[in-house]
């Protein structure tokens, strides 16, 4: 049996039933595309195509996937299903190919329709719903959780740290929020659940938490993890509060808050919480407004806090404790991020100097906004312009 992976359904052009001849007796032909790497046997990339075709007449050849212009040579089976099988190298794409693929997306009728839908679509997924960073740091960190965690020693250096200190650091962190929750009977709502690292410890501990995420990666996740914990899908700000009036005896917001519109979250926190909560908060805020983005604006928030009539009862400052997983990243970002990119276009331009020229200044903004994002996580510039709190928030 093949191996399965890198199976890509292809659709049937016409040119792919080409060689085989209409009257010959097969039509309507059902195909997929498998590519089965080198690995073992030395040889070059195999291409499998699958076919099912609706009468058993063999072709002696076709022509194989999009992008590849060999013809493969035909097994065929006498039943509904022919496999068709064929040493096909994949061969790189040159500059006159990637600007053939170009120009046919662009010139072809069809395509020009597609591409102009494109173009003036808005994307359908707001980015609470489909975050392609968390997606990344949750498909990089081992454990479930996608925080900068609590390290003990915060002189550790980035090159000490290994995935396992930063998982560790993480259920440190997730457990320092749990021993802030005051009624351990009550209801806890873990608003920005992410991928579930602090549910797994609540539930561990004998807690009956309800998750919350806008995430439909997340909300998957979590749903086949814990199928038995709520979810209320969607952001925190649009809780159907009718629904869950005074209902929560602890919220958590685990380095989820700033993605929370400040004024609509408050006002919401202050229709879920049950008289007598707490909501444990754990993120962090921007200390000047020329900070880079992301966090509230720790003055704002305070102020904010002030006005709706919250109190804070306790609050430790973490950065700190934070510093070590920014510098962690920080470094994975300068040491293997950029050089890696670096390689990558160096070959290009090497190899392919056409193609790079084509797209030189594409890169060159790709690269600045790359390194521009990479500061958001220099250890030094986290320090000075942000604020880690571990907050315990009551009303007045
Ligand atoms: C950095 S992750 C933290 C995840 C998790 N709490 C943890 O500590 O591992 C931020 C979380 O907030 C969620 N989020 C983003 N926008 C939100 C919103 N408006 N309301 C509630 N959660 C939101 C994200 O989907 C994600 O689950």
């Amino acid at each position: 049996m093949l191996a399965r992976e890198q199976t890509t359904a292809i659709a049937i052009e016409p040119e792919l039933r080409s060689s085989g001849s209409r009257s010959a007796g097969w039509h309507r032909p059902l195909a997929c595309a498998e590519r089965r790497p080198a690995a073992r046997n030395g040889r070059s990339d195999q291409t499998f195509l699958h076919f099912g075709f609706q009468h058993q007449r063999p072709s002696r050849s076709v022509r194989p996937v999009a992008g590849q212009h060999r013809r493969v040579a035909c097994a065929t089976h006498s039943y509904f299903g022919v496999q068709v099988e064929g040493d096909v190298s994949l061969k790189k794409p040159s500059a006159a190919d990637a600007a053939k693929m170009v120009a046919r997306r662009m010139l072809h009728p069809r395509h020009t329709v597609e591409w102009l839908k494109h173009l003036r679509k808005k994307p359908h997924t707001a980015k609470a719903v489909d975050d392609a960073q968390l997606k990344l740091y949750s498909e990089i960190l081992p454990g479930d959780f996608l925080n900068y965690g609590y390290f003990d020693d915060p002189d550790i250096a980035p090159e000490k740290i290994s995935l396992h200190d930063i998982q560790q650091a993480q259920i440190r962190y997730g457990q320092l929020l749990v021993d802030q929750i005051k009624n351990k009977k009550g209801a806890v709502l873990d608003a920005g659940c992410g991928m579930g690292g602090l549910l797994n410890l609540l539930v561990q501990q004998g807690f009956s938490p309800v998750a919350l995420t806008p995430n439909r990666a997340q909300i998957k996740y979590i749903s086949t993890r814990h199928p038995t914990v709520p979810m209320i899908q969607g952001k925190f700000e649009d809780i159907p509060v009718e629904k869950f009036r005074r209902h929560f005896d602890t919220v958590i917001t685990s380095e989820s808050f700033q993605y929370v519109n400040l004024s609509a979250g408050l006002a919401t926190m202050e229709r879920i919480l049950a008289p007598g909560g707490r909501w444990i908060l754990c993120d962090y805020f921007r200390t000047t407004d020329r900070a880079r983005k992301s966090g509230h604006l720790w003055t704002d928030f305070l102020q904010a806090l002030e006005k709706n009539h919250w109190r804070v009862v306790s609050e430790k400052d973490i950065t700190r404790n934070a510093l070590p997983a920014v510098g962690f990243v920080y470094m994975c970002g300068r040491r293997i991020g950029v050089p890696v990119a670096a390689f990558a276009l160096g070959k290009l331009r090497r190899k392919r100097p056409a193609l790079h020229y084509l797209f030189e200044e594409v890169i060159e903004k790709s690269n600045a906004y790359l390194l521009d994002q990479l500061e958001l996580v220099n250890p030094e510039t986290f320090a000075r312009e942000k604020k880690y709190a571990l907050l315990v928030i009551e009303r007045r």
